[in-house]
This record gives structure tokens, C-alpha cells and sequence, in this order.
């Protein structure tokens, strides 16, 4: 079996950790042993491009399990967990090509060491797997059936590939389904970005200014968890009607340009390139900490940032103080990567139950469904959506009511009860 990974002697301290994600994915644990009967994906080979955490292991386990051969390839050179990878190799027999701090060039080549087992589905996270393989590898479209795609950036990539018609195969976005979005990007998202801020400076959050740019449901997430700890949390938007949510939410709204003075602490969350800029930078008060948990790590301009300073040097694990010419000192968290994941753990296992249980069933689906499909993006069916949603359910012992049957007739009807 080829792999390529940093150290294989941390692979039992991976597996404590991987065994204690396993505790809290119980849905994971429904569909392994529901799959493993039936074994959907026997003949497929599925390339996962994912952060590679424990609550990946978890997954690429449980399409192993479901009869794939399963490879897993990082989806960022910054969040993979070492120990982690050598246990998915150790434990489980899974190849995986990553390393955590591999440079560019590194970080690509593992992608295509693991796409030369030669997928007939991929899982992206942030679509790097698809890009590759439509501009280098296109010699692997033939077998390909399809994909997923994990997250909000990559989502929107996918879509704009399809406008054009560039993508050559169809694509299940697994961000969008409910039992995702509304928990892992907004609770996960949330509770792993404070986290991690907390983790790497050890600040109290209680009484500062926490200046959240975007309003979209991870951003939701992360001005709520900071409101929780006492923050004054301020929102920047381009949307109006976001915007006008985040007011009505009761949270302050400005122009970034106002916020920027009043901040003490910076996160973008927006999925978008340049959001804080060095105009903005030029107005920080001295100590503001800049993070990022949006995929891509282009929301902060960097490359401003260090043409302003006159000297840079880390602080403490994961804080670079950079130096302007004033005098004034800017706290960049993570290299400006997703925050969540490089300082952090990522989003608990109790949320990524759910989307890789959206991600598990989107490969049966794909399996069983994808020759027929046009080479779209396509929302995970309404059916697992659902069923992700009622499993969590009954692993939390929590029971709902179901209609009756006058109910669903008045539901469906016009006529009734005027
Ligand atoms: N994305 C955000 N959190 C994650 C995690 N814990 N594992 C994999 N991908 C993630």
C-alpha cells in the first residue's frame, strides 16, 4: 500500500483520539453497520480531499466499511493532524497522502499521489481534488461517476464551473443540505473558531470588541458563541438582507472601514478574497488579532499586511505579531488559514456526524444514481437529508410526533378549515 504521511510512530496516539471522535458519531456508527451488510460502494474508489482529523477517520472507515476502497488525500497543508493520519494507515489499511506544514508544492503532489489510484468518486473540501483533476488529470474523467463537495467555497467554485460548462462530472453539494448547514457551519463553525481563538491567545472574550465579517450561517454561528462569552460583537456585511438580520439579531453593523478602528479582535468569515484590506489595517488599534475561518486563506490581504510592517515574529504557537511603521503591532492568528482547524481541533465529531453522514449516503446515492445524472451541481436529496436529521434524533433519545391524518390531508388541501 503507497501512503505518504509525516510519522507513523504517532499512529497509536491518533488512534485514542480517533476512538474518542467515534463516541460522538453515532450516525456514522448506524450507517457503518447498516452499509456494511449491503455494501453500496463495493467496486467504487473514493479519493476523500478532507481535512484530515478524526472525525475523518471516521469516515473514510465507514466507506471502507460500505465496501470502497477508500484513499484520503488533505484538503489544506495547515490542518492535518499527524497522529491521525498515521492511524487511518495503521489501523485501518487506508492510504493517506498528507502531512501537516508541507509547502505548496508538496501539498498538490500528495493530492495527485492520491488520485492515482484512480477515483470513480471524489469528496472535496474546497474543491482543490475537482480542479486538479479538470486541468491535470483529465485523463481520470472517463471512470469518474462523481462527486461531493464539503463546503461554502467550494460550492460556489463547483457552480460557477458548472455555468460555464466546465465540470465534466455531476457534484452532490453536501454543504447545502440541511443537516449540515444549519449545524456544522453554524454550531461547528462557532464553537471551533472561538475555541481556537481562545487556544492560541488566551484572551478574555468577555467586554471586547469582536469584529465578525459576513452574516452567512458560519458567521452566525461565530457571533453568537462570542456574544455567548460576553463579547460586544459587531457585524460587516455586504448582503442587505443578511445585514438586516444581523441587526435584527441585535448585533451592531458598520462598513469594515468603521469597524476597524473599534476592533478588537477580527474574523472573516465570508468566503470571499480581500475582505479586510491595508486600508483597514492602516486604522487597527495596537494588539488587534486578525483570524480567518474561511476556506481559502485570501480574506485577510497577508501580502498587505506585510508590505505595512516593518518586522514579523511568532509570539506564541499559532500568533504572529506583525510590526507597522507606527509602532502599532497586529496579531495574525494561524497564517491566516481556517483557524478552526490549524488552532484548533476543527469542528467537535457531534456535528461532522452529520455531514459525513450526508457525505457517506451522497456516495450510495452516487453510486447507485450517477451514470444517470448531467455533469451539475446537485443538491443532496431531500430523503437523506431527512434521514441524517432522524438518526441524530433518535442517537440523542429524542422523539418527535409524526401527522395525523387529518393533518396531512389540511396540509394538502385548500378547502378545509376557512
Ligand atoms: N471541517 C471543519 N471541521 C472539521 C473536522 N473536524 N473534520 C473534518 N473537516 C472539518
Amino acid at each position: 500500500m503507497k501512503y505518504s504521511i509525516a510519522d507513523e510512530s504517532l499512529a497509536d496516539t491518533g488512534k485514542m483520539r480517533v476512538d474518542w471522535a467515534d463516541r460522538q458519531m453515532p450516525v456514522l456508527a448506524t450507517l457503518r453497520e447498516r452499509l456494511g451488510k449491503e455494501r453500496p460502494l463495493e467496486g467504487q474508489t473514493i479519493v476523500a480531499c478532507c481535512h484530515v482529523t478524526t472525525e475523518t477517520a471516521i469516515l473514510a472507515r465507514t466507506l471502507q466499511a460500505a465496501g470502497a476502497e477508500s484513499v484520503v488525500c488533505a484538503s489544506n497543508p495547515l490542518s492535518t493532524q499527524d497522529d491521525v493520519a498515521a492511524s487511518i494507515v495503521k489501523h485501518f489499511d487506508i492510504p493517506v497522502f498528507a502531512a501537516r506544514g508541507v509547502d505548496t508544492d508538496a501539498y498538490y503532489a500528495q493530492i495527485h499521489a492520491a488520485l492515482d489510484v484512480g477515483p470513480t468518486i471524489t469528496i472535496d473540501d474546497g474543491a482543490d481534488l475537482t480542479n486538479v483533476i479538470h486541468s491535470d488529470r483529465t485523463e481520470l474523467l472517463e471512470n469518474m461517476i462523481g462527486g461531493t463537495e464539503e463546503t461554502t467555497t467550494g460550492c460556489i467554485r463547483l457552480r460557477a464551473m458548472a455555468a460555464d460548462g466546465a465540470l465534466k462530472f455531476p457534484i452532490i453539494a453536501v454543504n447545502d443540505a440541511k443537516s449540515k448547514q444549519l449545524f456544522d457551519n453554524r454550531y461547528g463553525t462557532g464553537q471551533s473558531t472561538v475555541d481556537a481563538i481562545m487556544r492560541s491567545t488566551n484572551i478574555l472574550l468577555a467586554g471586547k470588541a469582536v469584529v465578525v465579517c459576513g452574516y452567512g450561517w458560519c458567521a452566525r454561528g461565530v457571533s453568537m458563541r462570542a456574544r455567548g462569552l460576553g463579547a460586544h460583537v459587531i457585524i460587516t456585511e455586504v448582503d442587505p438582507l443578511r445585514a438586516l438580520e444581523a441587526a435584527m439579531d441585535g448585533y451592531q453593523v458598520m462598513p469594515i472601514a468603521k469597524a476597524a478602528e473599534v476592533g478588537g479582535i477580527f474574523v472573516t468569515v465570508t468566503g470571499d478574497i480581500n475582505v479586510i484590506r491595508k486600508e483597514h489595517f492602516e486604522l487597527m488599534r495596537d494588539g488587534a488579532i486578525l483570524a480567518n475561518s474561511g476556506h481559502f486563506n485570501v480574506e485577510l490581504d497577508i501580502p498587505g499586511l506585510e508590505e505595512l510592517s516593518t518586522s514579523r515574529r511568532a509570539v506564541r504557537p499559532n500568533v504572529e505579531e506583525f510590526t507597522l511603521r507606527d509602532g502599532r503591532r497586529l496579531l495574525l492568528l494561524g497564517e491566516g488559514r481556517l483557524v478552526n482547524l490549524v488552532a484548533a481541533e476543527g469542528h467537535p465529531a457531534a456535528v461532522m456526524d452529520m455531514s459525513f453522514a450526508n457525505q457517506t449516503l451522497a456516495c450510495v446515492h452516487l453510486a447507485r444514481n450517477g451514470n444517470d445524472l448531467e455533469p451539475k451541481v446537485y443538491d443532496v436529496p431531500e430523503e437523506i437529508d431527512a434521514e441524517v436529521a432522524r438518526l441524530k434524533l433518535r442517537s440523542m433519545d429524542i422523539e418527535i410526533d409524526a401527522l395525523t391524518q387529518e393533518q396531512e390531508k389540511y396540509l394538502s388541501s385548500y378547502d378545509m378549515g376557512t
